[in-house]
């Protein structure tokens, strides 16, 4: 076990003589500690100053690492190795936005020649969309994009397409469905004309149950309106690596899917043929410079020793709080309207990656695991749940992302809007002592409800500006920190068998629920009650 490491007891250790500190003192300690904790790469600062750590702190962290093998595992996910070990796949998304000339190997084959095949198959079905030229059954051009699918097919696009916003084709609407609460579809068909309508179904299975039940409900809403079947050629397209099942759907496998590769995790996705709908609305030129920016931090992880290397350094502050201070949450605030579904698309990323309880030898582990990700957009979460973080009984480390520049200056609202990310990292940090609330005046009584114990870690991730670039090579320090947090933990972070047990039980409910006769109910009482309250009341 990983907390039986000799590296992990020194640094029990060391906790013991950091947990008191404050983040004032270390700050008066050392002067020179904002510049010492700050790195830069791929156009990203991370000041990680305003953490509870010390030099020695890294340090021990770093050994923690490079015992668990850190470096060798990152570079065995960059040789193609099968890392994926339950189910015997490569983990090689990287492989997806290498946009150097190198080849790429799995299985001894170079993966690239197919990759850039598929973007430019990707690239000139955008421009034709782009262009108007792309028709739909009746000779009108294509409008509406609708992408169908959920999880690791829905998250990436959604929020990328949410966060590059201001470089969208403004004539054309891209919306995203996932769930199979029929309301999504509903209501982002409503205002649709069907002849101007294409509907893009990302499912990498193309097994997925809301995913096929929307694109159904899809196809037929379609097939009510223009009464052709052979309508669907021209209206839908699929995104997956199953190309009999895309068939059976009735898409034209050849001609109208994007394949990708068993060795893209869902929620890796992003950078393969699942992008469709985002490379639609900010253009492939837009989409490859995305690509830039996770190859930009792609090599960075992979090049930048471990104490300038900030995936690594995430993971390991990370590994800091869970695994010693006993931290069980995350939050991802972003100062930034556009990125509003990021803490939802960072949910999946780490949760479904390091939501593990057995590690790699089948052996349930003996501490804390994956944090709880979550978070909102600033300076809204202020006046929400800061509250909390500020002074609840929780610690809670968090992220505060933001730019430099609005994409849409407007008065002084970007000023306002940073002023308020610096504020808070600082009143986190530092906090307002009983003396400092004394001196202004404030009655004794009121003093401990008035005082800011301080001493809340945060990382600042600043970037002059939200462009595809700076987009890409954030989602990529985000993924390379939830990578090495894996490694440390000893789990594999690129499974996900846990969601399967809800997706069998909800078969055999299903049936039940939708039984003519009276179905013999055997689950347990709670649960047979549920079934039985909703066969009552489902009917009007
Ligand atoms: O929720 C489980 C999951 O398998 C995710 O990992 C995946 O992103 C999602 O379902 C969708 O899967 P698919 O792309 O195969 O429809």
């Amino acid at each position: 076990m990983r907390n039986e490491l000799s590296q992990w007891r020194v640094l029990q250790e060391h906790f013991e003589s950091m947990r008191e500190l404050h983040l004032r003192d270390l700050f008066k300690e050392d002067k020179g500690r904002a510049e010492k904790f700050r790195l830069e790469a791929a156009g990203w600062v991370l000041d990680y100053s305003k953490n509870r750590i010390n030099q020695k702190t890294m340090e021990l962290l770093h050994q923690l690492a490079k015992t668990c093998g850190v470096e060798q595992a990152r570079d065995a996910m960059f040789a193609g190795e099968h890392i994926n070990g339950t189910e015997d796949r490569a983990v090689f998304h990287v492989a997806l936005r290498n946009t150097s000339d190198e080849p790429m190997y799995v299985d001894g084959k170079d993966v690239m020649p197919e990759v850039r095949e598929v973007l430019h198959k990707m690239a000139e079905f955008s421009r034709k969309i782009r262009a108007g030229q792309w028709w739909g059954h009746t000779g009108k051009p294509i409008r509406n994009v609708i992408n169908v699918g959920i999880g690791g097919s829905d998250l990436g696009p959604a929020m990328a397409t949410k966060a590059l916003g201001a470089y969208a084709q403004r004539d054309l609407r891209v919306r995203f469905v996932s769930n199979i609460d029929a309301t999504a579809l509903a209501e982002n068909v409503r205002d649709l004309n069907p002849e101007e309508t294409l509907f893009v179904i990302a499912s990498k299975t193309f097994t997925t149950q809301e995913t096929l039940t929307n694109a159904r409900s899809a196809r037929r809403w379609l097939l009510d309106s223009l009464k052709d079947t052979a309508a669907v050629a021209r209206h839908f397209v699929a995104l997956s690596t199953a190309a009999d099942r895309v068939a059976e759907f009735g898409i034209d496998a050849r001609k109208n899917m994007f394949r990708f590769w068993d060795w893209v995790g869902g929620r890796y996705s992003l950078c393969s043929a699942i992008g469709l709908g985002l490379m639609v609305s900010i253009g492939p030129e837009r989409f490859f410079e995305m690509l830039d920016g996770f190859h930009a931090m792609d090599e960075h992880f992979r090049k930048a020793p471990m104490e300038k290397n900030i995936p690594m350094t995430m993971a390991l502050l990370g590994i800091w709080y869970i695994n010693f201070f006993g931290a069980e949450t995350h939050a991802v605030l972003p100062y930034e309207q556009y990125l509003q579904r990021l803490p939802a698309y960072l949910q999946q990323a780490d949760m479904e990656s390091n939501g593990k309880s057995i590690n790699k030898s089948g052996k349930r582990v003996t501490y804390s695991t994956g944090p709880v990700i979550w978070g909102e957009p600033g300076t809204n979460g202020q006046h929400a749940f800061y509250q909390l973080i500020h002074q609840g009984t929780r610690l809670i480390p968090a992220d505060f992302i933001g730019f430099a520049r609005s994409q849409n200056p407007l008065g002084d609202h970007h000023d306002k809007l940073m002023a308020n990310l610096m504020a808070q990292t600082e009143a986190l940090a530092f906090g307002k002592t009983q003396e400092e609330v004394l001196a202004e005046g404030v009655d004794s009584k009121d003093v401990p409800f008035r005082t800011f114990e301080g001493n809340r870690p945060t990382n600042t991730l600043v970037s002059k500006e939200l462009t595809p670039f700076s987009l890409g090579a954030l989602i990529a320090a985000y993924e390379h920190k939830i990578f090495c947090q894996g490694v440390i933990w000893d789990i594999y972070s690129f499974d996900q068998w846990g969601v399967q047990l809800g997706k069998v039980l909800a078969g055999k409910v299903l049936e039940e629920i939708s039984s003519e006769s009276e179905p013999e109910l055997s689950h347990d009482p709670s649960s047979n009650w549920l079934i039985k309250w909703y066969r009552e009341n489902r009917k009007t």
